[in-house]
């Protein structure tokens, strides 16, 4: 296997995990690559744009960055949905206009194919293409293994590899947590090889102030972990790394394996390895989690859950997420398993000013399913939950468009008064526009859409930075 080919698949190419139900293809005897049509491939083109189009009105309240990760394979689409280099793809707005819009890569050395040397990769050979978060006062592209990347959030250029004044000494994943009380960053990274999962923590300065191994079973995919107000909880599923294929270059070296464990690790935020208590859950999968609280004795998990993944292969993306809730009793031990809602969906999104405490709201992706098989570019639409209610609320599109995740930015202290933003590619032009929608309406239109004379690939996870954190 060449070098490139191992940090692609796994390290730099673990890349997106992101929505794999949404993305789905058929499946065959030959894997059907999805990825390599419609609005998938890289952009071959690095642009600026600042004469933009704008339909309706963009809410002056809404002045920050909008900026979206996602994988734009430089050679050309690659061998994997969740393999290429990251792209950001960055919206600026202020005080109702539409300042400029940049797609730029994520400067890595995966990207310059400086990579070359003996021995394991190197932590920032990684191709930062799944996320950002903004903390600490700096913006960082986020991939699944790796440092991330400090990006300059004025033109989205890379300033370079971040690792916490030289505390980050393994991998950092893609979805860390911001407790919105105490502004601390609560992140993991998980490895293939041991320790398997770390633990780590930053105060809101971004000063490291705890790093903490901790023991599983076994090297298995962990793209997103969940918080709450003293707990953090690491799920550990069944697909897991496997060297045997990793060796042989057979696609993303993961896969589902009947016999490993389904348990979720419920530890003290300031706990360590021997505090964890593990709850053993059906069989599942989980990309995302939406949201975790205590409630008494109490941990609950919402998440969107699948039932199987990648069982034959990891191109096996044909099936269904379901928004689900686990409630785990800390006195009695005992696991509850809920389902929420029946419509499939992906990429769970809440008011981040909620992260780690009770809330009432999400959003995210509706999917088109039958038959328990996703549908190729099955994505439909966007919903808002009703946690409380029970209930949902769904705002479907037409067929020749594709979204991608909806992040909700707030606007006031009202949980769901702000607006959810999204790219929406249209295949009719092969382009893409930023729609901006009001998240206390849904259903309705857009209140603006920002058009771009060029097409944003589909992608994974986005970011908000508000105008006062970019002065
Ligand atoms: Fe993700």
């Amino acid at each position: 296997m060449q070098r490139r080919d191992f940090l692609r698949y796994t390290g730099a190419g673990i890349a997106g995990l992101g929505g794999a139900g949404l993305l789905a293809g058929c499946s065959k005897e030959q894997p059907y690559m999805f990825w390599r049509e419609g609005n998938y491939p890289p952009v071959s083109e690095q642009v600026t744009v600042t004469d933009l189009k704008v339909e309706g009105a963009i809410p002056p309240e809404l002045s920050g960055l909008y900026v979206r990760n996602g994988p734009n394979e430089h050679t050309g689409p690659s061998d994997h949905f969740f393999g290429g280099d990251g792209m950001l793809h960055g919206l600026r707005l202020q005080n109702g206009k539409a300042l400029w819009y940049r797609n730029r890569y994520v400067d890595t050395p995966v990207l310059r194919e400086e990579t070359g040397g003996m021995g394991p990769p190197k932590l920032a050979d990684t191709s930062s293409a799944v996320s950002l978060i903004h903390h600490g006062g700096k913006l960082l592209s986020l991939g699944e293994f790796g440092y991330p990347y400090e990006i300059d959030p004025t033109d989205l250029a890379t300033i370079g590899p971040y690792n916490y004044a030289g505390r980050l000494k393994t991998n950092m994943t893609a979805h860390p947590k911001v407790d919105p009380v105490s502004g601390e960053l609560i992140l993991f990274g998980y490895n293939v090889m041991e320790p398997y999962l770390t633990y780590m923590r930053a105060n809101a300065a971004g000063e490291m102030v705890q790093v903490e191994p901790i023991t599983t079973k076994g090297p298995s995919m962990m793209h997103d972990f969940a918080v709450t107000e003293n707990y953090v909880i690491f799920m550990e599923m069944p697909i897991i790394f496997s060297m045997r294929l990793a060796v042989t270059g057979d696609g993303l070296p993961f896969r589902w394996d009947d016999s490993a464990p389904c348990r979720f690790g419920i530890m003290p935020r300031t706990g360590k390895d021997a505090d964890v208590r593990w709850f053993d859950v059906p069989p599942c999968f989980i990309f995302h989690t939406m949201n975790a609280f205590e409630q008494g004795d109490e941990v609950v998990l919402d998440a969107a859950r699948y039932e199987k993944l990648w069982v034959k292969d990891s191109h096996d993306f044909n099936h269904p997420a379901y928004l689900t809730r686990f409630t785990m009793n800390l006195t009695t031990g005992s696991v509850a398993v809920d389902r929420r809602d029946e419509q499939a969906m992906e990429f769970p999104q809440i008011h981040r000013g909620l992260w780690t405490r009770p809330y009432r709201y999400g959003y995210g992706l509706s999917a088109e399913e039958s038959l328990g098989e996703m549908a190729y570019d099955g994505a439909t639409g966007f919903m808002k939950f009703d946690m409380q209610l029970g209930s949902s609320e769904r705002h479907d599109l037409a067929s020749h468009f594709a979204p991608n995740e909806a992040f909700f930015v707030p606007t006031s202290k009202a949980e769901d008064e702000g607006y959810l933003l999204s790219y929406v590619y249209d295949r009719r032009d092969q382009k893409s526009a930023l729609w901006i929608l009001d998240a206390n309406n849904i259903k309705a239109a857009p209140v603006a859409k920002v058009q771009l004379p060029v097409r944003v690939p589909q992608g994974f996870h986005g970011e908000w930075v508000d105008e006062e954190q970019l002065a």
